[in-house]
Order: C-alpha cells, then sequence, then structure tokens
C-alpha cells in the first residue's frame, strides 16, 4: 500500500520528468536476454549493493518483458517483443519503474521499442473478383480492397503496382491510415475482344528490402447488346428436289451474334415481305433457324423461290440482321406427256394416197431436260405412220400403205408417248379412224357363166329366172341395176324376147319357148352400180330349153285308108315262130321319153290273126 501511495505520489511530482529519466531504444523482435542498457550504471548507483538494496523492477506496463541482472544493472530483454502486439500506434514506448530500497529511490526507465520490417503488405482476401460493364464510360474508378502492413512508418504500405495492361491503371487515395487503390479505367472495355482481364495488384512497403503482397483481381467484363447478328453466308443458295415430302430439310441458317447470353441469342423470322406462295411452301424453325418443307414443291409451278429472312438478337434493343435463301427446285419426271391431236379428218377416203397426213399429233410434257425430251410411237400393223415435222415434238400422222374400206373399214389408232425420265412416264391415246367407201369394185355375179334351164311352153310374161351380183363397196356405189346386153348377132336375138326388172334381177320371158324349135340361147346380163364413176359387171347365161311331151307320136306304117292306123296283112299258114308279119313305123316330136314309143298290142286267133294295136304310147 505504501509503494502504491508513494508511486502515485512521484507519477504526480515527476511524471513528466520521470520518461526522461533514463530512455533506451531497441528493436522490436529482439533476442531474448539481450542487453537493453545498463540501467544501475546509467543511475549512479553502486553496482555491489545492487543485492541488498533489491534492485528491481516494480511496476509499469508490459514489465515482465524486461528483467534486470543484480549483479550487473544491466536491464535485458526477458521475452519476445512484438512492436505491433504491443502497441497501436507508431510510437511504441514502455514505462518501467526501476526500484532500490534503503534509501527508497525510484527511477523512470522508458524503452522506446522500434520497428522493424518484419510484416508483409496483407490483403483481407487474396483475389478480388469484379463485373464492369462494356459500356462503362473510361475514367470511372473502382475501388479495390486496401492491404495491410502492422508495421509502421516506412515499413508500412507505400505504394501499389498493378500488373501490365492496356486497359486498366491504379490510383490511390490517402486516407487517414490507410492508402486506398481504386482501379481506374483507361480505355473502353470490349467483352468481344476480351472477357476477362486478370490482373495482379501488388501492394509495397518502404522496407529496405521492401516486403510485398499480391492480389489476383478478376475483371469480367458484362455483355451490352453492342452486336448485331451476322448470317454465316449472305445468302444461302440450295437445291430441293421436286415433290420432297413435308418435313424435309431445306437449309439451316445460322446467324450468329458474338454478344453474350440474351444479347446473342438469335430469333429467325421471314421477312415482313414474303410473299404468300414461300410461306405457304416452307416453314421456319424461329430458333433453330431450319427451313422445311410445309407445302407442296412443284417445280412446274415455280422454278425458284427467293426468301428474305431475318435474324435478331433478344437484346433490349435488338439488332437484326438480313438475310436471303434461293432454293432451286429439281425437276423430276412427274409429268406424263401430254397428246394433242388436231384430226385433219375422221373419215378419210380409202384411196387416199400414201403419205397424206390425216392428223396433227402435238407431244408436250411440263418436265423438263430428258424429262421433256418425248418419243411418240404408234401401234403395229396399222397403215399410218407418225413422220416428224420441223417443228419439234410435232408429228404428222401419214397415210403409210393402201387404204381398202372393204378390207378394214375403222381403225383403233394407239399413239404412245414416253418420255425420257427415269423411270419414263407415258401417255397413251388412240384415235379412231374411218375409212370411208370409194367405188372401187364392179358388181360381181356369184358365178359365171349360168346354165339356165327352161322348161318349154312357158307362160309369157311370167318371170323364168332371177340373176343377182353383188357389190363389196358400200351405198350407191354397191346399189346394183340390171340390164340384159342386147347385142347384134344371131346368137344375141333371143335376148329381145327377155325382159329383166333393173332393181332385183327378174328375168321375164315375153315368149313361149318350144323345145321342138329352140333349144338353147345364151345372153348377157350386166349388173351396174350407182358410183361415180359406175363399174359394172356382166354373166353370160347359157339357157336351154326343157322338153315337155307335148307332141302326140304319128304311125307312118300301116296306114287304114281313112288315115288311121290300121292294116291287114296277110300271113301263110304254118309259119314258124319268129316270122316277121309286119313292122310298125311311128314317129313323135318329143324328146327322151316323150319321144320313146311302146305299141300295146290286142287280138285274137281266128282264121285269121287279128293283130290289132291299139295305141302308140309316147314317154
Ligand atoms: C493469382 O494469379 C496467379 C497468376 O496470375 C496464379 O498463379 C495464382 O495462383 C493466383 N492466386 C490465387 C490465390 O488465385
Ligand atoms: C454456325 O456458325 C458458327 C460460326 O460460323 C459455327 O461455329 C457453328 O457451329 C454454326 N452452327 C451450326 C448449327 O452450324
Ligand atoms: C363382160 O365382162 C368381161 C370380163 O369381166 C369383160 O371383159 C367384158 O368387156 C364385159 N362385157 C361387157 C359387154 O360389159
Ligand atoms: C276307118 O276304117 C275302119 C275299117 O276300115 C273303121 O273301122 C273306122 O271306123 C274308120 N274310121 C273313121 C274315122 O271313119
Amino acid at each position: 500500500m505504501r509503494y502504491g501511495w508513494l508511486s502515485g505520489f512521484l507519477l504526480l511530482c515527476f511524471g513528466k520528468l520521470a520518461l526522461a529519466q533514463l530512455r533506451y531504444s531497441i528493436a522490436e523482435e529482439g533476442r531474448v536476454g539481450s542487453v537493453v542498457g545498463n540501467v544501475a550504471k546509467d543511475l549512479g548507483l553502486d553496482i555491489s549493493t545492487l543485492v541488498d538494496r533489491r534492485y528491481r523492477i516494480v511496476s509499469g506496463t508490459n514489465h515482465a518483458l524486461f528483467n534486470l541482472n543484480l549483479n550487473n544493472g544491466v536491464l535485458y530483454v526477458e521475452k519476445k517483443i512484438d512492436r505491433e502486439e504491443l502497441c497501436e500506434t507508431t510510437a511504441c514506448v514502455i514505462n518501467l519503474k526501476v526500484l532500490v530500497e534503503n534509501p527508497l529511490e525510484i527511477h523512470y526507465v522508458a524503452v522506446e521499442i522500434t520497428d522493424v520490417n518484419d510484416h508483409y503488405p496483407t490483403f483481407p482476401d487474396t483475389e478480388q473478383h469484379l463485373e464492369i460493364s462494356e459500356h462503362i464510360p473510361p475514367g470511372t474508378r473502382f475501388q479495390i480492397h486496401a492491404a495491410r502492413d502492422p508495421d509502421a512508418g516506412i515499413h508500412a504500405v507505400r505504394v501499389y503496382r498493378l500488373s501490365a495492361n492496356d486497359i486498366f491503371d491504379i490510383d490511390v487515395t490517402d486516407s487517414e491510415e490507410d492508402k486506398i487503390p481504386f482501379l481506374v479505367l483507361k480505355k473502353p472495355l470490349d467483352r468481344e475482344d476480351k472477357a476477362e482481364h486478370a490482373l495482379v495488384l501488388t501492394a509495397l512497403d518502404g522496407g529496405n528490402p521492401f516486403k510485398s503482397g499480391k492480389l489476383n483481381l478478376t475483371i469480367t467484363v458484362l455483355d451490352t447488346n453492342d452486336n448485331r447478328p451476322i448470317f454465316s453466308q449472305d445468302t444461302y443458295t440450295v437445291s430441293l428436289v421436286e415433290n420432297a415430302p413435308v418435313g424435309t430439310l431445306v437449309v439451316t441458317l445460322n446467324a450468329t451474334d458474338v454478344d453474350l447470353g440474351l444479347n446473342s441469342e438469335i430469333e429467325y423470322s421471314f421477312g415482313k415481305t414474303q410473299k404468300k406462295k414461300v410461306l405457304d411452301t416452307f416453314s421456319l424453325d424461329s430458333i433453330t433457324g431450319e427451313i422445311r418443307v410445309k407445302g407442296t414443291v412443284d417445280f412446274e409451278d415455280t422454278e425458284t423461290y427467293r426468301l428474305g429472312l431475318q435474324a435478331s438478337d433478344r437484346g433490349q434493343p435488338p439488332w437484326t440482321a438480313e438475310g436471303r435463301v434461293i432454293i432451286k427446285i429439281k425437276d423430276v419426271n412427274d409429268n406424263k406427256p401430254d397428246i394433242e391431236i388436231t384430226s385433219l379428218s375422221n373419215v378419210v377416203p380409202e384411196d387416199l394416197k400414201p403419205g397424206s397426213v390425216i392428223a396433227l399429233i402435238s407431244v408436250t410434257d411440263r418436265d423438263t431436260g430428258v424429262n421433256g425430251k418425248v418419243n411418240c410411237q404408234i401401234s403395229q400393223q396399222v397403215p399410218f405412220d407418225l413422220t416428224p415435222s420441223i417443228q419439234e415434238n410435232i408429228y404428222s400422222l401419214v397415210v403409210k400403205g393402201q387404204l381398202d374400206r372393204e378390207l378394214k373399214s375403222d381403225y383403233d389408232i394407239t399413239i404412245t408417248a414416253t418420255d425420257c425420265g427415269q423411270p419414263p412416264l407415258s401417255t397413251v391415246t388412240s384415235l379412231s379412224i374411218r375409212i370411208s367407201d370409194v367405188n372401187d369394185n364392179a358388181p360381181t355375179f356369184s358365178r359365171s357363166p349360168i346354165e339356165l334351164y327352161l322348161v318349154e311352153n312357158n307362160i309369157p310374161g311370167a318371170s323364168i329366172f332371177s340373176v343377182s351380183a353383188f357389190d363389196i363397196d358400200l351405198n350407191e356405189n354397191a346399189a346394183i341395176s340390171y340390164r340384159i346386153l342386147r347385142g347384134d348377132g344371131p346368137k344375141n336375138e333371143m335376148s329381145s324376147f327377155l325382159n329383166i326388172n333393173n332393181d332385183d334381177g327378174q328375168i321375164l320371158a315375153v315368149k313361149s319357148f318350144d323345145f321342138e324349135s329352140l333349144k338353147s340361147f345364151q345372153f348377157k346380163v350386166v349388173a351396174m352400180d350407182s358410183g361415180t364413176p359406175p363399174r359394172s359387171g356382166n354373166v353370160t347365161v347359157n339357157a336351154f330349153i326343157l322338153d315337155q311331151n307335148d307332141n302326140a307320136p304319128v304311125i307312118l306304117y300301116p296306114l287304114s285308108s281313112n288315115g288311121t292306123a290300121e292294116g291287114m296283112e296277110e300271113v301263110p299258114r304254118n309259119v314258124p315262130a319268129g316270122h316277121l308279119v309286119t313292122k310298125v313305123r311311128a314317129y313323135d316330136a318329143d324328146l327322151g321319153y316323150n319321144g320313146w314309143l311302146l305299141v300295146l298290142t290286142t287280138g285274137s286267133y281266128v282264121t285269121t290273126v287279128s293283130l290289132v294295136w291299139t295305141a302308140i304310147l309316147d314317154g
């Protein structure tokens, strides 16, 4: 207690003085046991009395850091001293009270701990990440973590250095205690050029040699929509086979935008002025850029489609780009040839000369290339042919051989047009030709000459016979009229007794024929058609008169006195059998049986043999 009061008193009286009584200076971090100074000697104390006078440190902040050697009076370091631990401020002085008794003396000793550059500048973190948008103007400052160095004075942080780069600079603001670094943008950022900048900030203290600490700075450049989309090609030229099924991929557009995120997300669309036909035929996937077949692709309808397209990013506001797609449709052999027949006449006369043109055949094909090329064929075995004309794909249908209506009057001609596509397509058309009649045939009689057997005593004016001729032509060319050829000469004189029906060939005899006076005669019948000029045929008729039993036999011998065939013959007695009595002679004008005579006898044996023939009969 006593000492406590005393020390309080002395502090009051000598406070200021005491600080200045003895003053030493040592560097921090000194070796334990290292000498600070000889306090006893400096105070003028007798070294030999120190033990008896109980030479000691009695109080003072952190007095345990030091100790006194009673043998030589030296103040030495008892514990390792860390200046930065002891003192917050730059100046670091430790005040000690050294006491000796008998008589009691208190001495004030100040030990200044001097700084040693034993600390490195350190950043609160090893790395710092910044995000800076690319539209930020140059000159803008960004605060960076400050480095700290607990060392004092020049051993504290003195400068900051930034790794070499074109874009950023470092600027330091001195605050009360710290130097606060700012990153300054020197040039505009371009994310598309460099999206991330890795810098190293070094903080250095002023020691010699200096100590340093590093901070890794990562600057991520944030995107702004400062780039427009770009199509991979200005114009996409593709070919597409016609009739391609719905869903067929035609082309995939590819527009890219070097920006990031939404600013680089592309949306495709058809141009505003797109034709409806294009919209009906093709679809566009706004995300993938795929153009696919949606409708009917017909080469014959449209050979080339031109599509205007737009690619737009999703930035705010968006940027757009224009593109073009040219789709060339490739022809496929999907059309049959068309055959058009211009008939000059459906009915041609049979006497038309070979080579005469009867129809024009025009053949077309809507396809192109070899798919247009058409070959034409005509059915075999008709007397017609196709001959090419000067004009391509126009053929003449001509008569090839001799026509004959009587042989064949109607033709169905098949015309086949085949294109050269793969596979080839054909069209078949038929054309009916009727052959009209020409008077090229004369009437003919079925047989010639005709043998006509005619019984005598015919009734005059009655039909005796009928002739018939036939003409294979048609209509008036086949309409026949008959006449009897009345010529001169004895052979033909009988014909004057004959009449013929012009129309039906019935022949009448105006006279009754008598076999006994005329046995045969000959005449000709002419059949003539009504064609222009007319044609005729004739037949010779050999007429034979047939006998009728129209004459009675006449007995020429023996004749009675009144002319009857009655006679008396004298026959001698006893004549042997076989004795010729008489000969009967008779005559009959008729022919054949009609002229054959039979003698019928009746009689009786009396004294006279009376032989009476009652009749002579003819056939
Ligand atoms: C800091 O960057 C350097 C290269 O510049 C690298 O080697 C080091 O590992 C980085 N340190 C940290 C903590 O990321
Ligand atoms: C689009 O084009 C870019 C660059 O030309 C390329 O890297 C990318 O692979 C293309 N995308 C497609 C889907 O072809
Ligand atoms: C009768 O026909 C023959 C042969 O067909 C012909 O030669 C003759 O001139 C014809 N006679 C008459 C008078 O028509
Ligand atoms: C002819 O004479 C015979 C006998 O002399 C007689 O029987 C017959 O009646 C006579 N005929 C005629 C027609 O007078």
